[in-house]
């Protein structure tokens, strides 16, 4: 669906059905397949400066947040340059240290949230380079920062951001690619990405069209008062989105908690209660990953597993949610995709207007 096609649903939800034109929007124009790489000419940055990066910093608030984090794995795992983000609405206030070679990277949607507009003006104020990933034209921080990657989602009107955040993800996998490829990452390697980032649009399709079984699951969800949304590494900044997502429009409590944590405390609160979303990307850590789900099983929690169909949960009892298979790098994304749909059909079930979830506004300008 291109947007607009969809009137009369809800916001929200035509936003989600949007998403594979919007990726493709985000995309086109930028893959170089003869060299693996991506073209952002907006970074305005030279090969010799781009190199020159010795570490990248990502301020967002909320959601933008989250998929910073998912950015900064893909930094780190394709250009090996030290990533990480931060709540932009904290940073200024801990007297942040500027470094000249770091890169700092803005990510907002509206280019108007106070918050991560004032970081902007506190690293450019102490000399820092700040790049914006931003949807709308000419808003605030696109303006204040030196340059970005306009993410082209097509006006986002839902307070629950849907399809500006996927196309903020393939923003990141953009520049870590162009990042990458002034550094190490290989062409075969730059190669491979960028077919994974064509196949996108598709596999997003296809999950959509999986609709049914995620209105079954959300059904059952909503009716818990309390839950948790667990992942690991590639998968923690996916299940604080979920979470997210879930808290926003639903108004039941989801914590989101990493994987890994679990026996550190909250398995306690595990009971047939209260629910557990998990996400598991095919990776590294699947055994580690189902492994713990069995500490949950073992206490009569449900679970809901998010993952691969190409994922063995072995005798694990749970109702599964698989998406398609990408490269590994590019696989949070795809498992974000659901959580969006759980999220909504939760909402429409206890009879919530999606649209206008209560106390939030769509882009916080005041402090
Ligand atoms: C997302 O569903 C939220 N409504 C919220 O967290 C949002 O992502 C955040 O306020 C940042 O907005 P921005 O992307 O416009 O800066």
């Amino acid at each position: 669906y291109e947007y607009g096609e969809l009137a009369g649903e809800p916001r929200m939800y035509t936003e989600i059905l949007e998403q594979p034109s919007s990726v493709e929007r985000t995309l086109r124009g930028r893959l170089d397949e003869r060299f693996g790489t991506a073209h952002l000419g907006g970074l305005n940055l030279e090969p010799r400066e781009l190199r020159a990066i010795r570490r990248v910093k990502i301020l967002g608030c909320g959601s933008a947040y989250y998929v910073g984090q998912m950015g900064a794995s893909l930094v780190e795992e394709l250009a090996r340059i030290p990533a990480d983000a931060e709540a932009a609405s904290e940073f200024r206030y801990r007297n942040p240290i500027i470094e000249p070679d770091t890169l700092y990277v803005a990510v907002s949607q509206s280019g108007e949230t106070i918050d991560t507009l004032l970081a902007v003006e506190e690293i450019k104020r102490k000399g820092g380079r700040v790049i914006g990933l931003v949807n709308v034209v000419g808003s605030a921080i696109a303006r204040a920062c030196d340059g970005g990657i306009y993410l082209h989602a097509g006006p986002e009107i839902a307070v629950a951001s849907t399809k500006a955040l996927t196309t903020m993800y393939v923003g990141f996998a953009l520049l870590a690619l162009q990042l990458g490829r002034v550094r190490d990452l290989s062409i075969a390697d730059g190669k491979r990405l960028i077919a994974g980032l064509q196949r996108l649009p598709a596999q997003i399709e296809e999950i959509l069209k999986d609709e049914d079984r995620l209105e079954e699951v959300a059904g059952a969800l909503a009716q818990a008062e309390s839950m948790f949304f667990i992942g690991r590494v590639r998968g923690f900044p996916v299940a604080r989105e979920g979470a997210q997502k879930l808290k926003e429009i639903s108004y039941r409590h989801a914590e989101a908690y990493q994987t890994s944590e679990l026996k550190h405390g909250p398995l306690a609160l595990i009971s047939p209660e209260v629910p557990t979303v998990a996400i598991v990307p095919d990776d590294e850590l699947t055994d580690r990953n189902v492994a713990a789900l069995h500490e949950i099983s073992a206490r009569r929690g449900p679970l809901v597993v998010v993952t691969h169909p190409e994922v063995d949960l072995g005798d694990l009892e749970a109702a599964r949610v698989d998406v398609p298979k990408n490269e590994v790098e590019l696989d949070p994304i795809l498992l974000t995709i659901p959580l969006q749909l759980i999220a909504f059909h939760a909402a429409k079930v206890l009879g919530h207007d999606v649209d206008k979830p209560r106390n939030l506004a769509k882009s916080v300008t005041v402090e």
